[in-house]
């Protein structure tokens, strides 16, 4: 969702803007813009389009100054243009937003029938008047932004920039990110440390209401009520150096390729090899006395969850409901007393899963979350944290922080079945083993790329693509058509493979590519036969299983690829590496936007 940057500063402001854009436009990608101060009057270049648009654009028409704003877009309200693409200003201010101000229907009519004149369909332009109406009843830009953010309701954070004061600037956040940096004779805000990255360690995550006066020596924090408060200074470990390609060509085939290491830096969190069992830390409640979990998250997240009640169920015998957090949060269902809520999020900022997480906390839940961003919201709001140690992902798509959700959650699964009683030391030794093996496993996996990348082409022929899974494989046969459609735009569905008969099956045809996750285990016999089905009628199936399981099914398949032979417990993992290698290839054959995808932000604020 839309990135935003401000820095009060001593040299010239626009190069550093721009390339703290580059690092941010993973949240937003439909326009970009940035404003600074010269001579005490706002200046702004914007452009419609991919960041490089406004690079080009300051390449022609350079712009001076020492303070300044930046954004990225994600539209919301107003199309992708450069008329509406951020900052936003007038002749005495100039804001940059994340977020939506849902009343600004109400406000744009009132602050019209009091003169202002709108240029854009946007909803940031009426905190550009209501700022502007403070300013001119004499307000100081502090008390005209605090009286202004008192009138917006919605989520967002925001930085604005006032003409005549290149010494200072002012961010606020509600709902949506936003962290204070450090410097030597500057200052900083940003969406998050990555931007900033570069520029400091040193950095404050705001507080929810909280809004900063920053100006070249330090900053005043208030709170929501408008008192100052002292929030801490942290010094964070991200470097301008994790946020590179290397060597390269994308950042999702990175991410793809690093899952190896980052998963085996979780794990290696979460179990201890010697022992052949789990280590989680304390927790504020008793995991072998929750009467229900429930899992709830969104997208690719929610997959991950998905695979965790088969897991939890099957392990632990523990009871678990599992629920998209974008409908948990307005079903409104009853939850149990003791009941647990675990949410899942790479970015811990979902809009919708930090929604489920305040219903589960309303209705008395105890809560868990596995997050990627240890400082986000979801973490901070939640009881207890488990931090997946995917390290920063930039690629829209997400892969290694599924991979890693994963890897915290097969261990939760096991520390749950502990608990209960419902598995003894040796099922724990067993399925932790299994773990400990899946970062060699993985790397072996990623030999297959080559010939990934060949069925890529074959696929990038195809206009529909099915995938068919059985048990913990189905949600990865979810994740593989989401992640297909996402970043190639063929059209793909996931399908349990017991139920192709049931309906889907009518869809097969000699153009439909089937993908079959079929690892060896007590579910092969069924989907062997369901593979035979597809084949049978005239379907051309890609089946992913191991040595064993290609030799009893793969015979009339179009193409195979083997998997190394695991237990079945830790199959999900390694059969999502062949499916994001897949549409990784698919994608690059199709020429699409691999990284930045149409249509798509990481890190989704809005619901
Ligand atoms: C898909 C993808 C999305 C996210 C979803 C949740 O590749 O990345 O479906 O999984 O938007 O995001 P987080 O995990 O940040 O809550």
């Amino acid at each position: 969702m839309c990135g935003i940057i401000g820095i009060v500063g001593r040299e010239r402001v626009a190069p550093l803007l721009l390339d703290a854009l580059r690092r941010l436009e993973y949240r937003g990608y439909d326009s970009a813009g940035i404003a600074t101060l010269v001579n005490g009057k706002i200046d702004r270049r914007r452009a419609q389009g991919k960041l490089r648009n406004l690079a080009a654009r300051l390449e022609e028409a350079p712009i001076e100054g020492t303070t300044g704003i930046g954004h990225t877009r994600w539209a919301t309200h107003g199309r992708p243009s450069e008329g509406n693409a951020h900052p936003h200003a007038n002749a005495h201010v100039a804001v940059v937003h994340n977020g939506i101000v849902e009343n600004f229907h109400e406000l744009r009519q009132e602050l019209e029938a009091d003169g202002a004149v709108f240029e854009t369909e946007t909803d940031t332009e009426v905190i550009v008047h209501l700022i502007t109406q403070e300013l001119k009843r004499q307000a100081s830009p502090s008390a005209a932004t605090a009286a202004a953010l008192k009138r917006l309701e919605g989520a967002f954070a925001l930085a604005v920039l006032f003409a005549g004061r290149h010494d200072m600037m002012i961010g606020a956040r509600r709902g949506s990110p936003m962290a204070v940096g450090y410097g030597d004779g500057e200052m900083y805000v940003g969406s998050d440390s990555l931007a900033l990255a570069p520029l400091t360690n040193r950095i404050t995550y705001l507080e929810e209401g909280d809004w900063v006066e920053l100006t070249a020596e330090g900053v005043t924090i208030h709170d929501a009520d408008d008192a100052v408060v002292e929030r801490p200074v942290k010094q964070t470990s991200v470097s301008g150096a994790m946020i590179g390609k290397g060597d390269y060509r994308h950042f999702m085939q990175k991410e793809i390729h690093e899952q190896p290491s980052v998963i085996g830096d979780t794990l290696h969190a979460f179990l201890n090899p010697l022992q052949r069992a789990v280590t989680l830390p304390d927790l504020p409640f008793d995991l072998g006395k929750l009467p229900r979990v429930t899992i709830t998250a969104c997208g690719t997240a929610f997959l991950a969850g998905w695979v965790a009640k088969y897991w939890m169920e099957q392990v632990a015998r523990q009871p678990v409901e599992l629920d998209l957090a974008s409908e948990l949060r307005y079903r409104a269902p009853p939850m149990p007393d003791g009941g647990l809520t675990t949410v899942i999020s790479q970015s811990g900022e979902t809009a919708e899963t930090h929604g489920a997480l305040q219903y589960a906390r309303e209705q008395g839940q105890r809560t868990l979350s596995i997050v990627n961003v240890a400082e986000s919201a979801i973490a901070r709001d939640s009881e207890a944290v488990l931090q997946t140690l995917a390290g920063p992902e930039i690629g829209v798509a997400s892969t290694k922080a599924f991979t890693t959700q994963l890897t915290v959650l097969a261990a939760l699964s096991i520390a749950i079945g502990r608990a209960r009683g419902t598995i003894d030391q040796a099922t724990e030794a067993r399925l932790t083993d299994a773990l400990i093996e899946v970062p060699a496993r993985a790397s072996e996996v990623l030999n297959h790329d080559g010939h990934i990348a060949e069925i890529g082409q074959w696929v990038a022929e195809a206009r529909d693509v099915l995938y068919l899974g059985r048990g913990n494989l189905y949600p990865i046969a979810l994740e593989g058509a989401l992640k297909l459609k996402e970043i190639s735009y063929i059209h793909a569905e996931g399908y349990a493979a017991g139920e192709m008969k049931h309906g889907p099956i009518a869809l097969i045809d000699e153009h439909v590519p089937v993908i079959c996750c079929a690892p060896s285990g007590p579910l092969f016999p069924k989907m062997a036969s369901n593979v035979q089905e597809v084949i049978a009628r005239g379907g051309r199936v890609i089946l992913l299983s191991d040595k064993q399981g290609l030799e009893r099914a793969g015979a009339g398949a179009e193409y195979t690829i083997e998997l190394p032979e695991v237990d079945p417990f830790v199959a999900p993992l390694l059969y999502s590496i062949p499916v994001q290698l897949l549409a990784y290839h698919t994608a690059v054959f199709k020429g699409t936007d691999v990284d930045q995808p149409r249509n798509l932000a990481k890190s989704v604020t809005v619901e």
